[in-house]
């Protein structure tokens, strides 16, 4: 498919006013995306886990107006915030090829997070996705009707253009983006992982630790920049199809030693890019590290599968097969815990990718 696949062509501008509603998940990278090209394109491919408790909700009420402008207000958590137009302006920018509706209408967007407010975890990627999403519901309401695989890909597709990592937010329960030889792949939006995955891996638990809350101190725009003549960028792009073609065997097999090496080095790999960028940043923290010591040394000492991965933050997600909850929750509490701001950590799972509330 290409990008003019989206385009809509024809739609009833009769519609006077209606509202809809979705629900969408964050979602927690295995093997990283770090570093775009142009419009949004991935310079790398990268594999997510969708999670299941991390939602943004977003309600999105259109009424007809005259004239032709982009014209929209956000209400977060029932205030109206001015703090999130900008970023919402240059997604409906990108997106009104798509939508040539989109200067038809004036938004309502009343959206609110399942996680607490700052807490570090990245929301672009669920509030980007439940917007495309209620956008493209809009869509179908102007008498358009999508079969579900064009709906997904269209929802991603739109998802992507406001943050890369939100294509992966739409579906469950292994999503991969960007071309690759190994799975059925496209850089324009994500596609539900289409190998085959052990039972080994089925409702996979992440335990998020809130190590730092404050605000992030580089944006993934930033972020992704310096990945622009950064002098390990080519040996990392590569790597990261190897370690999807890698994943991919393990996800068959079960592999559990494996999969963590995999995960581990990801997480590492995407600081260490960060630490040998000009400028450069360490984004851990000392508790940061604290957590990823006590971890090995849980596991050697136990025997354990858990693991860790790490977004561009201080924030530590603790991943672990179901089996192991009540021990790895157990050791959470008494000796990870301690190391968050004022104690506090999400726990969440696999989950299955966002849901239609309201149409
Ligand atoms: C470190 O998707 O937030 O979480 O496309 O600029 O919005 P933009 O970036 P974003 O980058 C996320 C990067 C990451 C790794 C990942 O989720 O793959």
């Amino acid at each position: 498919m290409t990008e003019q696949d989206f385009i809509l062509k024809s739609y009833n501008s009769n519609v006077k006013s209606g509202s809809v509603k979705w629900s969408a998940p964050s979602n927690i990278a295995l093997v990283k995306y770090w570093g775009k090209k142009e419009n949004q394109i991935p310079e790398n491919p990268s594999i997510s886990f969708t999670l299941s408790n991390c939602k943004t909700i977003t309600e999105v009420t259109y009424t007809k107006k005259e004239d032709n402008s982009l014209s929209f207000d956000v209400f977060f958590e029932d205030k109206l915030n001015e703090a999130f137009k900008p970023k919402i302006q240059t997604f409906f920018e990108r997106i009104e090829t798509y939508m040539p509706f989109l200067r038809d209408y004036h938004f309502k967007i009343e959206t609110s997070n399942t996680f607490p407010h700052s807490s570090g975890i990245a929301s672009s990627a669920s509030g980007m996705s439940a917007l495309a999403l209620c956008l493209l519901s809009i869509e179908e309401n102007l008498g358009v009707d999508y079969a579900d695989d064009y709906f997904n890909k269209k929802a991603s597709f739109l998802a992507r253009l406001g943050s890369g990592s939100a294509c992966r937010s739409i579906e469950g329960e292994l999503v991969v983006w960007g071309q690759n030889k190994s799975t059925q792949s496209s850089d324009l939006f994500g596609i539900k992982y289409d190998g085959e995955v052990h039972s080994n891996f089925k409702n996979y638990q992440d335990t998020i630790l809130l190590v730092d809350k404050g605000e992030k101190q580089v944006s993934s725009t930033v972020g992704h920049k310096l990945m622009f003549g950064h002098p390990f960028a080519k040996e990392r792009f590569a790597q990261a199809h190897d370690n999807i073609a890698a994943l991919k065997a393990i996800l068959a097999s079960g592999d559990f030693k494996a999969f963590i090496k995999i995960v581990e080095s990801e997480a590492l790999t995407l600081h260490a890019m960060m630490m040998t960028s000009m400028p450069y940043f360490i984004l851990m923290k000392p508790n940061t590290l604290e957590i990823i010591n006590k971890i090995w040394k849980f596991r050697e000492d136990t025997n354990s599968n858990i693991c860790f991965t790490l977004d561009a933050g201080a924030n530590v997600h603790v991943l672990y097969p179901e089996i192991e909850k009540d021990i790895v929750l157990q050791f959470i509490k008494n000796d990870l815990v301690s190391h968050c701001q004022n104690d506090q950590f999400i726990s969440d799972s696999i989950g299955k990718g966002a849901q239609l509330i309201k149409h």
